[in-house]
């Protein structure tokens, strides 16, 4: 284990084994329907990469990048995009594909500016779920774990952008941070 980390959440072994388990779900309500990953850069490049691997129907990618104007920002819930959507989304069913559910203000944002893009469905899977953070009502349709208020690094999640090639989801060290 990294020595910033205080605590393993989830190892390699059981995110593998539940990344899995949601990729046969996906595949499995989307069969027969036109699919689109959409990730949300950086942190869910991992997610995105094992989660799409374990998809087992035809399905296409995209990448967006966004950022919050400021750090009180996160607050007012606007966003800035970085890197639009390559593809067009008409009817098709878009997966927004996160690395971690906090406030909730990011995907909430995203979901309405995907949904005018004449898609048929949109829909969000996430690894991470942090409910007792949430300010606006957006909730999940898929989530690999739920977890506490504490500060986590790994498999794609960062502080200030370190740790996110960790293999295992873990909470940081409070000295690191100095919190
Ligand atoms: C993280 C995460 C989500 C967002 C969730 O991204 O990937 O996009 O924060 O937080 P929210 O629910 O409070 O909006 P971040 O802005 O840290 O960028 P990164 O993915 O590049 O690390």
């Amino acid at each position: 284990m990294h020595q910033d980390v205080e605590r393993i959440l989830f190892s390699q072994k059981e995110i593998a084994a539940k990344v899995k388990e949601v990729g046969a779900k996906i595949s499995e309500d989307y069969a027969g329907k036109e699919l689109v990953l959409v990730s949300v850069l950086k942190g869910s490049v991992v997610f995105m990469a094992d989660l799409m691997r374990a998809i087992t129907i035809p399905c296409s990618i995209d990448f967006m990048s966004v950022s919050s104007y400021g750090k009180g920002v996160r607050s007012s819930g606007v966003v800035r995009i970085r890197k639009d959507l390559d593809e067009q989304l008409e009817g098709k069913h878009v997966l927004i594909v996160e690395d971690i559910l906090d406030s909730g203000l990011t995907l909430s944002y995203l979901r309405e500016y995907i949904s005018q893009k004449g898609e048929e469905s949109v829909r969000i899977v996430t690894m991470l779920d942090k409910p007792s953070r949430r300010r606006v009502a957006v909730y999940p349709d898929y989530t690999c774990f739920t977890v506490p208020d504490a500060f986590i690094v790994g498999y794609g999640l960062d502080y200030n952008e370190i740790y996110r090639n960790l293999p295992y989801v873990g909470v940081l060290r409070p000295e690191v941070y100095g919190g």
